[in-house]
């Protein structure tokens, strides 16, 4: 026997590896109130209640492919040609042109994420994120050793981004910027002008776009989803997007990389995205090889799950106004609003996290704090994707809670 001890440590990728909503959420202090039934608005994912359901079509196209037995082997690590071709014939415009060589799909629109800030940034190198913001960004920044800095969005502009404050980051050292349109947590869809000026900071400073678009085309009446590239002859741009929210599969874990390069500027960088891709061996074959035909869903599926949608937004707009103590940011599009609570307007609560976690206890509904979005005010993150019924009980349950605790 050696003398030796045993002593195993866990490598520095997985140690700087954190999730800062595991840390806030694992921790909350929930204790739902049993005389009440529990109703969450706090899971991102529309399939939760049973009330946004897959078109039967879809269903179908997988069921075939499942019984072809030609889709039970590995796909190319970046997906099959045909369903690569699908997806470029899918979002090609005159203005923003793709073929198949410019996607990339991968496992969920979380890997595309990943592959395109694994492919763009050095550790030691910074990468510009949306505050608030979908937390995992930072995840998969902070665990290749790249440096986060936070751009400010404004509540009181609709959650536009601080262009001044985004600039004033920049320096030698920033890889690339990120933008996430239509947003989560804001339910912010960006207009054209807005998009412009963002990319005129791209085109000043020669730093890549790396936009998030799984809310793509989910903007309500009075405002218009633009893919950013479309925008610009210039700036590169690695669009990320997946099957998770328009088309209500998020556990099916299939996305996508569009790579917009008119200039040839992301000659190393496509490579790297196809060498990344081969960390695993491709997304799961069954939904891949589905693309095609998921793709040319009928129009109406789209129609009414955004019809349900903005539904439960004019909803949400109702009944969440002239609550005392709370300043709604009404959503643009997405499935999420955000809520400001005005500490100063209640007796005794001190932050958003209590507000969380006594509105749970008392009333049984769930939010997230803006804390696990990083936001610096106190703020509250709202999903309403639930059935209007238990939307509109939960919103009473918030009011009640509100008038409760209000000075
Ligand atoms: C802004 C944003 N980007 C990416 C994702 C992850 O998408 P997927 O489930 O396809 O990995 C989510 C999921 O909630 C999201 O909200």
């Amino acid at each position: 026997m050696s003398s030796k001890e045993w002593n195993v440590p866990a490598s520095l990728v997985s140690k700087r590896t954190k999730n800062p909503i595991r840390a806030i959420v694992d921790h909350l202090k929930v204790v739902p109130n049993k005389e009440k039934h529990f109703i969450s608005l706090a899971l991102g994912d529309p399939t939760t209640f049973g009330n946004f359901k897959l078109e039967e079509s879809c269903v179908d196209a997988v069921k075939s492919h499942l019984l072809s037995y030609k889709a039970n082997g590995y796909p190319p690590s970046i997906g099959y040609p045909q369903a690569r071709e699908a997806l470029a014939k899918h979002y090609t415009t005159p203005e923003a042109p793709l073929t198949a060589n410019d996607v990339v799909i991968g496992s969920g629109c979380s890997d595309a994420l990943n592959l395109c800030i694994g492919a763009i940034a050095n550790e030691g190198q910074n990468i510009l994120l949306p505050c608030p913001g979908f937390s995992l960004y930072e995840t998969l920044a902070s665990s290749k050793g790249i440096e986060c800095r936070f751009y400010n969005l404004l509540p009181g502009k609709s959650w536009e981004i601080d262009v001044p404050h985004l600039e004033s980051l920049i320096d030698k050292n920033t890889a690339a910027i990120l933008i996430n349109n239509p947003s989560n947590p804001c339910g912010s869809v960006y207009k054209k002008s807005h998009l412009l000026e963002i990319l005129s900071v791209c085109d000043k400073h020669k730093i890549p776009l790396i936009s998030d678009e799984i809310y793509a085309d989910m903007a309500f009446e009075g405002h218009e989803f633009i893919p950013i590239a479309t925008l610009t002859k210039t700036v590169p741009v690695l669009t990320c997007g997946g099957l998770a929210k328009k088309f209500l599969v998020p556990g099916w874990c299939v996305g996508w990389v569009l790579i917009h390069d008119r200039n040839n500027i992301f000659h190393e960088i496509r490579q790297g995205i196809v060498s990344l891709s081969q960390l695993t061996l491709g997304a799961n074959s069954l939904i891949t090889a589905s693309i095609p035909d998921l793709l040319n869903a009928p129009k109406e599926f789209y129609q009414a799950t955004m019809a349900q949608l903005e539904a439960n937004a004019r909803v949400s707009k109702e009944l969440l106004s002239n609550i005392p103590g709370l300043v709604p940011v009404f959503p643009q599009g997405a499935m999420y609003l955000m809520v400001e609570i005005q500490l100063d307007q209640f007796r005794d609560i001190t932050s958003d996290l209590d507000f969380v976690e006594k509105l749970a206890g008392e009333e049984s509904v769930l939010c997230l704090p803006g804390k696990c979005f990083r936001c610096p005010k106190p703020f509250i993150r709202i999903v309403f994707t639930p059935p209007k019924d238990q939307l509109a009980i939960a919103y009473q349950r918030i009011r009640e809670f509100c008038k409760r605790h209000h000075i």
